[in-house]
């Protein structure tokens, strides 16, 4: 039941990705090809599915919840394109294949990141509905992209690289690069779903821990992940002296805090009850120590993991 949901969420968001996004037979058609291998043909559509996820536990119409979906998406998109610049990250490899400024060029690149961006807003203010609503939406994905949210984050980032920052730092740092956009993601589904101002605190607390545990996670992935699976260069982090959690608290530091946002967010679904059944995907998610510990399961997840390959499995289950 709730694979299908996500089955069916994931189809729906590659559908309006599709037709949100330039043709590339139209001029200026390198910069549309370019916005469209950002885009299309990878990646684990984990903003759009809690889009989905939140909306339809408050009975939303999914056909409401396409815009936000996919606007959440072409703003991660956009900010994959631009951390693996070479000013930035320095990355060659994205979803399974050469980074935008590899496949096409670095001007080209930074060029798609702002068209992505750009289209992300877009697609909300011209979204088939109530204007309200709207206008929260855009609010949301606004606050959660610029200095208070990714970009903020990521300039935190850039200052941390080659050097230790105090825990508090470093996690204000993740909820800001990774963890704003996931709270967004919470935060319009449930509004489209007409939620009330204490349903939205009790979503966000549950968001927040998870845009937490999901940088921690891709920090120990990183170590612990080969590139193939990942469908990005693993190790850049050491490589690059990243201020990251393994880096401040070691791999088994980094693992118990994850088991403690698991807690975290089990808690923080719990009085949603049945609503939120179809998310203990993200809310039993285990460190890998803990999967290490039970050598059937490794299996298991290792097996799935060459299966699907840059999927859902090896980052989220
Ligand atoms: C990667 O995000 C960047 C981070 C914020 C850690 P994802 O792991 O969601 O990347 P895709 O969308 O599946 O490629
Ligand atoms: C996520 O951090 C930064 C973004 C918000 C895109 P990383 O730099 O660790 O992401 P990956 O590992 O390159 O996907
Ligand atoms: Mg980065
Ligand atoms: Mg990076
Ligand atoms: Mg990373």
């Amino acid at each position: 039941m709730a694979s299908e949901a996500f089955a069916r969420w994931t189809a729906r968001t590659e559908a309006t990705l599709q037709a949100l996004l330039p043709d590339p037979a139209i001029e200026p058609s390198r910069l549309h090809a370019a916005m469209r291998h950002a885009t299309l043909g990878g990646g684990k559509r984990m903003r759009p599915l809690l889009v989905y996820a939140a909306g339809s536990a408050l009975g939303a119409d999914e056909a409401l919840l396409d815009a936000p979906a996919a606007a959440v998406e072409l703003v991660h998109a956009y900010s994959l394109v631009h951390d693996d610049l070479p000013a930035m990250d320095d990355d060659d490899l994205r979803r399974g294949q050469p980074t935008v400024h590899v496949a096409f060029d670095e001007a080209t690149a930074i060029l798609a990141g702002d068209a992505l961006q750009t289209l992300a807003f877009s697609a909300l203010a011209d979204a088939d509905a109530p204007a309200p609503l709207r206008i929260d939406w855009v609010q949301a994905l606004a606050a959660a992209s610029g200095v208070a949210g990714m970009c903020g984050g990521k300039a935190l980032d850039i200052d941390a690289t080659g050097r230790s920052q105090a825990l508090e730092q470093l996690q204000r740092m993740h909820a800001l690069k990774t963890g704003a956009l996931i709270r967004a993601a919470v935060r319009m589904g449930a509004l489209g779903g007409g939620a009330d101002t204490g349903t939205l605190a009790g979503l966000d607390a549950f968001a927040a821990a998870l845009g937490l545990a999901f940088q921690v996670r891709d920090d120990l992935l990183d170590i612990e992940a080969s590139s193939e699976q990942l469908g990005k260069t693993a190790g850049k982090d050491v490589a690059q002296a990243k201020s990251t959690y393994p880096a401040l608290l070691g791999i088994d530091g980094a693992r118990v805090r994850l088991d403690e946002l698991a807690v975290a967010m089990r808690d923080a679904l719990a009085p949603f009850g049945e609503r939120a059944a179809a998310w203990p995907r993200w809310a039993n998610w285990r460190s890998p120590a803990r999967t290490e510990r039970r050598p059937g399961r490794q299996k298991e997840r290792a097996r799935s993991c060459r299966a699907l390959s840059v999927s859902v499995a090896c980052a989220l289950t």
